[in-house]
């Protein structure tokens, strides 16, 4: 999402216009909400491979899988949600219609996390070719994506909009801080050697590109 393409803005972007000061804590939700349209396009990438995965075809790329996982259990799991985490708890205290969304969305990401975790070890097993049963392993990995989902829609829905109620300059500056604030390693200006294969992947199958400015 991009508010200087020339169209009408959002909702959500008119919600963030109207703080005082609002570039910073503007342009931090545009960034969590461009993220969410980069890992829903991963997670296209990712059932397809469980599809293929239960099916027992050929079409399972293991390296792919794996690297898509890292991405998700490395950078998604402690950046993007760490920031999504920081940054409610940062207006928590000050706006009233937060409190009850915290605890629902910091639950979200712990189990997320965990399931990430469980996912991850089983296809570990699977490349070690440990016996796993493929149609249950692609159950968890289908449940992992549409849990993914549901959250980002949670936070869409319900938690950015509370949020740009209290997020200021100040708790934008604070999060980069703590977080260090790194490039995206697989989306951002520069596709981290790790990833190159998952993201020429990407960019062959749904035509993504960076976000290179
Ligand atoms: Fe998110």
């Amino acid at each position: 999402m991009n508010v200087d393409e020339g169209r009408a803005p959002s909702p959500l972007e008119e919600g963030v216009a109207t703080k005082q000061s609002p570039v910073a804590p503007q342009r931090a939700i545009e960034r969590l909400v461009r993220e969410h349209d980069n890992i829903a396009q991963l997670l296209v990438v990712l059932d397809s491979q469980f599809a293929s995965i239960a099916r027992g075809d050929d079409e399972a790329d293991d390296g792919l899988i794996r690297d898509a996982m890292t991405y998700m259990t490395d950078f998604v799991d402690n950046f993007h949600h760490g920031k999504e985490d920081l940054a409610v708890a940062s207006v928590a205290d000050r706006v009233e219609s937060v409190r009850p969304l915290q605890k629902e969305l910091n639950g979200q990401h712990l189990r997320i996390r965990e399931a990430g975790r469980t996912l991850t070890a089983e296809l570990e097993r699977m490349l070690l070719d440990e016996p796993v049963r493929r149609r249950e392993l692609a159950t968890i990995g289908f449940d992992y994506a549409a849990q993914v989902r549901r959250n980002m829609e949670f936070e869409e829905g319900r938690v950015f909009p509370r949020l740009m109620e209290g997020f200021d300059e100040e708790a934008c500056a604070r999060i980069d801080a703590r977080l260090g604030s790194p490039p995206d390693p697989l989306f951002g200006p520069a596709v981290h050697a790790r990833y190159r294969a998952l993201f020429q992947t990407l960019r062959r199958r749904i035509g993504i590109d960076s976000d290179w400015p």
